[in-house]
């Protein structure tokens, strides 16, 4: 998604140009952009006066907010133990066969990220992968080309 100025100042023009919101800020732009674009670091730390460093080291310290653009759709992988044991390092390999992806890294077309997480609770599900907010357990290499499928054909309209 292109980023505008418009667009970032109408985040920054919601809240008070006071530090202690800043979190705040780069969370709304992270759900506006699936990222926090550089331009919008730059433009946070002129409308709040502070220093683009200590911006940069809160947004790296939350594992929510990325600094990295993200793929529409976020593939997270459990590799926890359970997952582990039952074969999440083969759906790794199929997901990274198919879309030519590892852990943090997201397709060319934008469509895809992929994250390796710890247990996700669903054990007895093992192996585990969430698709946004879509729960596929007992997932095997013969299901996963499937369901990536459906992603892509919704992304295009058919
Ligand atoms: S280890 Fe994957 S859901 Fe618990």
């Amino acid at each position: 998604m292109p980023v505008s100025r418009e667009e970032i100042s109408g985040i920054l023009n919601q809240y008070p140009k006071e530090q202690r919101f800043s979190l705040a800020i780069m969370q709304d732009m992270q759900r506006k952009y699936n990222y926090i674009p550089r331009e919008g670091m730059e433009a946070l730390s002129d409308y709040l006066g502070c220093p683009l460093s200590s911006l940069y080291s809160m947004a790296t310290f939350y594992k929510a907010l990325s600094l990295k653009p993200k793929g529409r759709h976020i593939i997270k992988l459990c590799d926890g133990t359970a997952c582990h044991i039952r074969g999440a390092s083969p759906l790794r390999d199929g997901i990274n066969r198919i879309l030519g992806i590892d852990a943090d890294e997201t397709t060319g077309d934008g469509l895809f990220s992929l994250e390796l997480v710890n247990c996700l609770g669903s054990c007895a599900l093992a192996p585990v992968m969430v698709v946004d907010e879509t729960y596929y357990g007992k997932m095997t290499l013969e299901k996963l080309p499937g369901i990536l499928e459906e992603y892509r054909k919704e992304a295009s309209g058919s």
